[in-house]
């Protein structure tokens, strides 16, 4: 699978959807997030699908045990490949969430990567989302090798926070697609240095050829 996950992060249905046909041959999965979710969630999901892609739906789920339950529930219903609930959610919710049965992948935020945080944290959060028996986190390419290195290889580490080239806007901890995809990120996120470019398709693309490299 390809390691780009394209943040379709925009407020209209139309745009989302020109988007996943651009950029199609670059990305396997695209994640919905509540902006695009709140406006035309199901729909987008079908397209999505539609065109043979994957979904990962970024809802981050922060709530008590039964609500994340059923959270998970109702996204399973929905056929998405991945979802995201808040490690800071603590131990029962995350195991709440990891009971449903035949159930998407589920990653944990660590922290996010618009905050500035310690190692330390980010690594405790990550242990504790394994011993819950969550699939991965989603965490800065900062992090990866140490997650990776604690945690094992087959606990998924899926990194947004990627710039390309240097931008000025909310996000912290930032690196390249190289880097990230070097320090062993399963997935790269990446939305604005895409989804914000003149042309979207080219810039997936070059993004695209950063990941293949060994
Ligand atoms: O536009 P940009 O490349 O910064 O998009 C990153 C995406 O990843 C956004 O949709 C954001 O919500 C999401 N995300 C993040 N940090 C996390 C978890 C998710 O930036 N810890």
């Amino acid at each position: 699978m390809k390691k780009i996950i394209l943040a379709l992060d925009v407020y209209d249905f139309q745009k989302a959807e020109k988007l996943v046909k651009e950029t199609s041959s670059y990305i396997d999965v695209y994640k919905v997030g509540s902006i695009l979710f709140l406006q035309s969630g199901k729909e987008i999901i079908k397209i999505i699908k539609d065109n043979g892609k994957d979904v990962f739906l970024d809802l981050k789920f922060h709530d008590i045990p039964a609500t994340v339950k059923g959270s998970v529930e109702s996204a399973k219903k929905l056929g998405v490949f991945s979802l995201t609930v808040h490690s800071i959610g603590g131990e029962e919710m995350l195991k709440a969430a990891v009971s449903v049965e035949n159930r998407p992948k589920i990653w944990a935020v660590t922290v996010l990567t618009s905050q500035i945080t310690t190692l330390e944290e980010v690594v405790g959060r990550a242990k504790l989302a394994k011993a819950c028996g969550i699939d991965g986190v989603i965490s800065s390419p900062l992090e990866i090798s140490l997650i990776k290195k604690e945690c094992g290889k087959d606990f998924n580490v899926v990194s947004p926070g990627i710039r390309p080239a240097k931008a000025n806007d909310d996000q912290k901890r930032v690196a390249t697609p190289e880097i990230a995809v070097k320090a062993g990120a399963d997935f790269i996120v990446v939305g604005r240095p895409i989804i914000e470019s003149e042309n979207p398709a080219e810039v997936a693309k070059s993004i695209y050829a950063s990941t293949l490299i060994k």
